[in-house]
Order: C-alpha cells, then sequence, then structure tokens
C-alpha cells in the first residue's frame, strides 16, 4: 500500500472527524449562507493543493470554516430560488455508504445488486406513470442529461423507422416553455426545434402541436423524430396537456418524452395525479430524484417505455466490452450517453425501502398544502399580485410597484441577512419573483416572512 492508501491511527482519527461531520451536517438545520468573491475565498482559504498535502485536519477544517460557508444551504426551507432539494436523512447518509462501496454500476456483471435497487426504485417511478411492465431505464446525473440520452433514444428510432433518415437532421417538436436543456440537447444533437404555442398559463396542448405540426412543410413533418412535453414547467409548474400532446405525437408516429424532471415527483400525490393523465403513453420521461424526491445531487430517474430501442441506441461497442453483451443482463451503461456511472439511484432507493412509499406521497402533499396557503397569503397582501394559480409547488407573483432593480437589490440584501434565498425571474416579459417549494420543512410562515421582507 503507499502511504496515501494506508490506515494508521492518523488517518482512523481523521476518518472520524469527516465522519462525523457529515452526519452533523446530514441533520443540522443549515444556516442559509451566500457565495463569497474568489478573492476573498483565497485569502481566507490560503493554497490548498500543494506539493506535501496540507494534512487531512487542516484540509476538513478549511472546508467547514472557509469553503461550506460559502455555498448557500440548499436544503435551508427558505431556499426558494431556482428547484431547491431537501434530502431525507435516510438518502443523505446512504449516498455517504454508496461512496464508500464505490460500486461500479455501469453493468449487472459488476453492480448487479446495486443495479437491482436502482430497479426496483425506477419500477415504482414507472408503476406511478403506468408504464408497462417491461418499461425501464436508469438513474443519470440529472435533467439535462436525462433529456438528452432520451432524444438521442427517439432520433435513433426515427432514423431506423425510415428509409434514407440517416444523413437527415431530425426535428424536435418542443413548447416555448419546455426547459432549456430541451433546446441544449437539440444543438449537442445538431437537431433542430419546433416550437408549439403555448396558453396564458405557458401551457401545451394536443391542438397545439397539432396546428405546428400541420404549419410545416411535408419534408419538416418528415424530420419530426421527437414531440416532448414538461410536466411542470420550471418557471411556473404548469403540466402540458399530457394525453392531448401524446396522441398528437402517436398520431404522425413520434416518439413522445415526457420531461418530468421538476413536476413528475408529484405522480405519488393523489390530490395531482390526474394533471398527469396521459403519461402513461409516454415513450420516455425523467424525473429528478434531487429535485423533489428528496435525494441529494445528482439523479435523474430516465424510464423507457421500450428499453430494447434505447439499448440500441446507447450501447456502447468495444472488444473488451464485448463480454457484457454475452449475457443478456440488465447493464445500465446501455440506456444512456454514458458508461461508468456510480448507482445515483441508491440514496433514494434506501429512502424509499426505509420509510415506504406512502411517506413520499405525504411529504410531497406537505409541501403542495404549503403552496396553497402561500398562494392565499400573496392573494391576501396588498403589495403583491400572484400571475399564475399554481398547479404543483411554484408561485410566480409581483411586488407592486418594483422594477427589476429594485427586485434584484432586496434578493441581494434579504439572503445577505439571512432571511431566504429568492432570485427574480421573468413572466412574460416582466420581471416578477417566483417561490419553488419542495421542502417539507418549509412552512406558510417562511413565505409570509418573504412577504413581510417585500413591504
Ligand atoms: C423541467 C426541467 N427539465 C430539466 C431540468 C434540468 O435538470 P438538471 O438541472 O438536473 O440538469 C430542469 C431543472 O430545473 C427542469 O426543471
Amino acid at each position: 500500500m503507499t502511504g496515501m492508501h494506508s490506515f494508521d491511527r492518523r488517518s482512523r482519527r481523521l476518518s472520524w472527524r469527516v465522519l462525523a461531520y457529515a452526519l452533523r451536517r446530514i441533520r443540522m438545520d443549515p444556516p442559509l449562507d451566500h457565495a463569497e468573491t474568489e478573492e476573498t475565498l483565497r485569502a481566507r482559504a490560503g493554497r490548498t493543493v500543494t506539493e506535501n498535502g496540507l494534512g487531512g485536519t487542516e484540509a476538513l477544517r478549511i472546508w467547514r470554516e472557509v469553503l461550506a460557508p460559502a455555498c448557500i444551504s440548499v436544503d435551508h426551507p427558505r431556499f426558494f430560488s431556482y428547484v431547491p432539494a431537501a434530502p431525507t436523512e435516510a438518502a443523505g447518509l446512504f449516498d455517504v455508504a454508496v461512496s464508500a462501496a464505490n460500486v461500479y454500476a455501469g453493468s449487472w456483471q459488476e453492480g448487479a445488486g446495486a443495479v437491482f435497487a436502482e430497479n426496483e426504485t425506477l419500477r415504482w417511478l414507472a408503476d406511478l406513470a403506468g408504464l408497462p411492465p417491461e418499461a425501464g431505464g436508469v438513474f443519470v446525473s440529472g435533467g439535462t442529461a436525462g433529456n438528452l440520452s432520451a432524444l438521442v433514444a427517439a432520433r435513433w428510432h426515427w432514423r431506423s423507422s425510415g428509409e434514407g433518415r440517416e444523413s437527415l437532421r431530425g426535428l424536435i417538436v418542443a413548447s416555448r416553455s419546455a426547459h432549456s436543456s430541451v433546446s441544449q440537447a437539440a444543438r449537442v444533437m445538431d437537431a433542430d426545434v419546433a416550437v408549439v404555442d403555448v396558453d396564458s398559463r405557458g401551457r401545451m396542448d394536443g391542438d397545439g402541436v397539432r396546428r405546428l405540426i400541420a404549419s410545416l412543410s411535408d419534408d419538416d413533418r418528415d424530420r419530426i423524430c421527437a414531440v416532448v412535453a414538461t410536466a411542470g414547467s420550471t418557471n411556473a409548474g404548469i403540466v402540458d396537456d399530457l394525453a392531448g400532446v401524446g396522441s398528437a405525437a402517436r398520431d404522425i408516429g413520434a416518439w413522445f418524452h415526457v420531461d418530468g424532471a421538476y413536476g413528475a415527483a408529484a405522480l405519488c400525490a393523489p390530490s395531482r395525479r390526474h394533471l398527469f393523465d396521459g403519461i402513461e403513453t409516454a415513450d420516455s420521461f425523467i424525473v429528478d430524484p434531487h429535485k423533489w424526491l428528496f435525494a441529494p445531487f445528482d439523479s435523474c430517474a430516465l424510464v423507457y417505455r421500450d428499453p430494447v430501442t434505447a439499448r440500441a441506441a446507447h450501447s456502447q461497442h468495444a472488444e473488451y466490452l464485448e463480454v457484457l453483451h454475452v449475457r443478456n443482463e440488465w447493464n445500465p451503461s446501455d440506456y444512456a450517453h454514458h458508461l461508468s456511472r456510480r448507482p445515483r439511484g441508491l440514496p433514494l432507493w434506501f429512502s424509499l425501502a426505509t420509510h415506504g412509499t406512502k411517506a413520499y406521497s405525504d411529504a410531497v402533499e406537505k409541501t403542495l398544502d404549503v403552496t396553497v396557503e402561500a398562494a392565499e397569503l400573496i392573494r391576501r397582501a396588498p403589495h403583491v399580485e400572484l400571475l399564475v394559480e399554481p398547479e404543483l409547488s411554484v408561485l410566480l407573483f409581483r411586488r407592486v410597484g418594483w422594477d427589476a432593480a429594485a427586485l434584484n437589490e432586496w434578493s441581494e440584501r434579504i439572503l445577505a441577512e439571512g432571511v431566504a434565498f429568492v432570485v427574480p425571474t421573468s413572466w412574460q416579459g416582466e420581471t416578477c419573483l417566483r417561490l419553488c417549494i419542495v421542502n417539507p420543512e418549509t412552512t406558510a410562515a417562511d413565505v409570509a416572512l418573504v412577504l413581510e421582507s417585500l413591504r
């Protein structure tokens, strides 16, 4: 063993310190914290990568005292920006265990136990969506990677089901409210995007898709390789008309992908399940456990109706890998744009196995209830105005009389004061405010505090 790999008394002490830090961090009510400039961090941390090393105790001190406080705590109950995260203690702890085991979860041969557990978790999600028993997929790093991998499978399917498509650019149909990762995937794939108009809440429906398709030339219609619906738009939390969009996609034989990175967690909430009617017709969908399913970064569940097609699109072939394809085993590497992978579905699996699925339904319902209460607070307050009736757990509202500069100044101030993290967004061209609630610890009183600070 090298000095770096041996375990002596000093390294045992360090192990306990690191584990104690991890446990404390998982269990604590975290301070909100905020970023520092690079100069400040440089001055406080000094040079950390040196020829002979600082020693673990000092490196841990620098992390704990200087670097960690320069990261905003995503799990703080008043982290309302972007899409927050609130891992359960079980999920956080098991992430530590997963790192300790360092399982290679690209193949069944090397990681059967981990892959089995991940697949149990994917099965729960596929069942919630109503996909058939043969559905399956893989956990990837995030929604961006999930959308890209699904769309690559969709294009492979399109190309292999028609003559002369090998040299054609694919065309992806998606709404104006689709997440930026869809157009980014198109750029990576050298494909085009045809944009469908949405209603006043940003919702795409089947008629809109049909109108867009009818407006295309015959050549462009032939290029459609996927229709993408959003189940929970990031900016407003609105679910597209999945049944209508799915039907429009089916009529032209196009792959139907549902981006539920944020919103599809609410599949497990009985009060909102109806919003997702039609997802059972999807060829693929994604949902991010690191958003609203209480798992740590990074984790996106990507589920295919027909994994055989996805495998044909993504499987890597090389002399040294062919041994993996001899037996017909489930190799997660085959279902996305990756090869080596950690079993990033395991923190969610462990938490689900520990608490049961009902605890998940209850926790998501709780965040939805708080959103409803918070919307009422906004409706009642004279200085703010709700812009969109919330469908899931996003609140969009304006501060009457404040422009973008005032909102930005307020946003920075309340973060610096440790009150809340709320960044402005825009809605129909107007800079406004947005709160996203995915943390069951967040209460209506937390939202009231934000509204009070806006007076
Ligand atoms: C609907 C939707 N799709 C995709 C993404 C991208 O997910 P990630 O940040 O995990 O790549 C997001 C992120 O917020 C999202 O809300």
